[in-house]
C-alpha cells in the first residue's frame, strides 16, 4: 500500500472560479434567488446590473450593496411572477400576464443581449425556471408551462453561447411568503423534499461549524480588482473526501480541485508507480492528498479502502466521488456507497456522494451498449440513494460528462475525423477537458450546493440537448 501525506494548502484556486473582469444582467434581484444571485456574482468579482418594478426596494438594495463594497447597478424594470390558482380559474388575461411578464421578457431579453453575449466571447445565460416545469403542480398551470424548450432551443441555435436552465424547488423567498406562512403547505412541502426542508440560504452553516471551519473570505487580487467569496459555502476546508480512480484524467483533475478548496483527500488507483508520481506531484503542491492501491473491482480490496479511509479520517467522511471504470463496475458503486454510509452519516449532515457516469447513459450509442446500460444504472442509483440517505444527511448526485480529453480516451482523439463530427454535434463546438468535469462535481461537494440531490448533471457542451441533424 502506498501512502504519503502532503500539507495543505487552500488558497491555491485558480481562475476558472472567479468572475473577475464580468458583466452580468441579473432580472428581479431586489428579492428571493434574484437578490441572492446578485450577491453571489458580485462577490465572484462580476460588474452585476439588476432591474426590479419598485424604485424604492431597488434604491435600498443599491445602497446596502455599495455599503458591501458590491459593483452594482440598477433600474427599473421587470421580473418573473407566479398567478396560485386553479387552472380551470385561470382568465386569458391571468395567462397572458403570467407569459408576457416570464417568457417574453426571457426570451426578448436573450434577444436583446445576444450582440453583447457574442461580443464578450463566453457569455452565458442562465435561467431561473422552476422544478413546476418538470413536475405537475397544483395551481400554477400557466407558471409552469413558460420553461419547457425555451433553454434547449437557444443553447442549439447560440452555439457558442452557453445557456443554462436551473431549476428551484421550493425555496423560502418573498415570492412564496405567504404560502409559507401556512403551516401544512410548510409541512407537507418539507415532507416532500427529500432533505426534508424547503431551501434557504444559512443552512449550511451547521455543517461547515461540524468541520470545524472559521469564518473568513479569499481574496483574489487581479488588475486592481479583488473578489470577495464567502467561503463558508465556497470552501472545503475541513472535509474529507475518498476519490477513486485520481491517478489519471477526470479523477486527477478531482483530486486536485477538491483538495485546492481544502478538503483532506484520499484517492486510490491499480498503478503503485503512478500512485507514487501523482503523491509527490501533490506533495510539492501542498495538497493534502493520501493514496492507496486498489482495484475497485474487487470486494475485498474495496473493504480493505474503507478500512484505511476510516482509520486516516478518524471515521468519518464528508465525500465520496466514485469514477465507473469499467462497465462491470456498477456492483462496485453500490458496495464502496455501502461501505461509506457509516462514514458519511457520522460526519454531520451535508456529506455528498458524486457518482461519474456518462452522457451514455441518457442518450444510446452504438458499440457500447453494456457501458452504457451500467450508466445509466447509476444515475438511477444516485436517484434512489437520494431518497433513502437523505435522512441520515447525505445526498448523491451524478455528473454525466461528455466527451472529455483524457488519458483514456487519448487514441480516440487522435482520429481527426472523430474529433471534427463530435465537435459538429456539441453545440459549444469542441470536446471538454477534464477540470470542466471536476469543477462540477467540486460544486456538488461544496455547502453550496446543499439543497442540490438525486441529480443529473451533464458536462458535455450541450451535446444531449442538441436536436439539430
Ligand atoms: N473521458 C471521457 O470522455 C468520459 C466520458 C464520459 C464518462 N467518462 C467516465 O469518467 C470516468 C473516468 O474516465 P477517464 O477518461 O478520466 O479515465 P482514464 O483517463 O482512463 O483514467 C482512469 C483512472 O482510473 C483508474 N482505474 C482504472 N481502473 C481502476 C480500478 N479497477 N480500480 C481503481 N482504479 C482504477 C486508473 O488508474 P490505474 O490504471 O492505475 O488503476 C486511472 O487513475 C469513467 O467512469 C468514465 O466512464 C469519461
Amino acid at each position: 500500500m502506498a501512502e504519503r501525506e502532503s500539507r495543505r494548502d487552500n488558497k491555491a484556486m485558480d481562475g476558472r472560479w472567479s468572475l473577475l473582469g464580468t458583466t452580468a444582467l441579473v432580472t428581479g434581484g431586489t428579492k428571493g434567488i434574484g437578490h441572492a444571485i446578485v450577491e453571489e456574482l458580485a462577490r465572484f468579482g462580476a460588474a452585476v446590473h439588476t432591474c426590479a418594478r419598485n424604485e424604492a426596494e431597488l434604491e435600498t438594495c443599491l445602497k446596502k450593496w455599495e455599503g458591501m463594497n458590491l459593483n452594482v447597478t440598477g433600474s427599473v424594470n421587470n421580473a418573473g411572477i407566479a398567478i396560485w390558482k386553479a387552472a380551470t380559474d385561470h382568465t386569458l388575461e391571468d395567462y397572458r400576464h403570467v407569459m408576457s411578464t416570464n417568457l417574453d421578457s426571457a426570451f426578448h431579453l436573450s434577444q436583446l443581449a445576444h450582440p453583447l453575449l457574442k461580443a464578450s466571447g463566453s457569455g452565458s445565460i442562465v435561467f431561473i425556471s422552476s422544478v413546476a416545469a418538470i413536475v405537475g403542480m397544483r395551481n400554477i398551470s400557466a407558471y409552469s408551462e413558460r420553461w419547457i424548450s425555451l433553454p434547449e432551443a437557444l443553447h442549439v441555435n447560440g452555439r457558442r453561447d452557453s445557456n443554462k436552465l436551473c431549476l428551484p424547488g421550493f425555496i423560502g423567498t418573498p415570492i412564496n411568503q405567504q404560502l409559507l406562512e401556512d403551516k401544512e403547505i410548510l409541512a407537507a412541502e418539507s415532507n416532500r423534499a427529500l432533505l426534508g426542508r424547503v431551501g434557504e440560504a444559512a443552512r449550511w452553516r451547521r455543517w461547515w461549524l461540524s468541520c470545524g471551519g472559521q469564518r473568513e473570505v479569499f481574496r483574489v487580487a487581479a488588475e486592481e480588482k479583488t473578489m470577495e467569496v464567502d467561503r463558508e459555502r465556497w470552501s472545503l476546508m475541513g472535509a474529507a473526501a475518498l476519490v477513486t480512480a485520481g491517478t489519471r484524467g477526470i479523477g486527477h483533475a478531482i483530486v486536485e480541485e477538491l483538495a485546492r478548496f481544502g478538503a483532506a483527500v484520499h484517492t486510490c488507483a491499480r498503478n503503485e508507480v503512478e500512485l507514487e508520481k501523482c503523491l509527490q506531484r501533490w506533495g510539492a503542491m501542498q495538497l493534502k492528498v493520501t493514496g492507496s492501491v486498489c482495484d475497485v473491482s474487487s470486494p475485498t480490496e474495496r473493504e480493505k479502502l474503507m478500512e484505511r479511509v476510516k482509520s486516516i479520517f478518524n471515521g468519518k467522511l464528508n465525500i465520496l466521488d466514485y469514477k465507473f471504470v469499467m462497465s462491470t463496475n456498477l456492483e462496485a458503486a453500490f458496495h464502496l456507497s455501502q461501505l461509506a454510509h457509516p462514514l458519511l452519516k457520522a460526519s454531520g449532515s451535508g456529506s455528498s456522494i458524486v457518482f461519474i457516469s456518462s452522457v451514455a447513459g441518457l442518450v444510446g450509442f452504438d458499440g457500447i451498449c453494456l457501458y452504457s446500460a451500467t450508466k445509466g444504472a447509476m444515475n438511477q442509483l444516485a436517484r434512489s440513494l437520494a431518497c433513502e440517505w437523505a435522512k441520515d444527511g447525505i445526498r448523491a448526485n451524478c455528473v454525466a460528462p461528455g466527451c472529455i480529453r483524457t488519458p483514456g480516451n487519448e487514441q480516440l482523439l487522435k482520429d481527426e475525423e472523430f474529433v471534427a463530427k463530435e465537435s459538429g454535434r456539441v453545440p459549444l463546438g469542441r470536446v471538454g477537458e477534464a477540470e470542466e468535469v471536476a469543477a462540477v462535481a467540486a460544486f456538488l461537494c461544496l455547502p453550496a450546493s446543499f439543497y442540490v440531490t438525486g441529480q443529473v448533471i451533464a458536462v458535455d457542451g450541450g451535446r444531449t440537448v442538441n436536436g439539430n441533424v
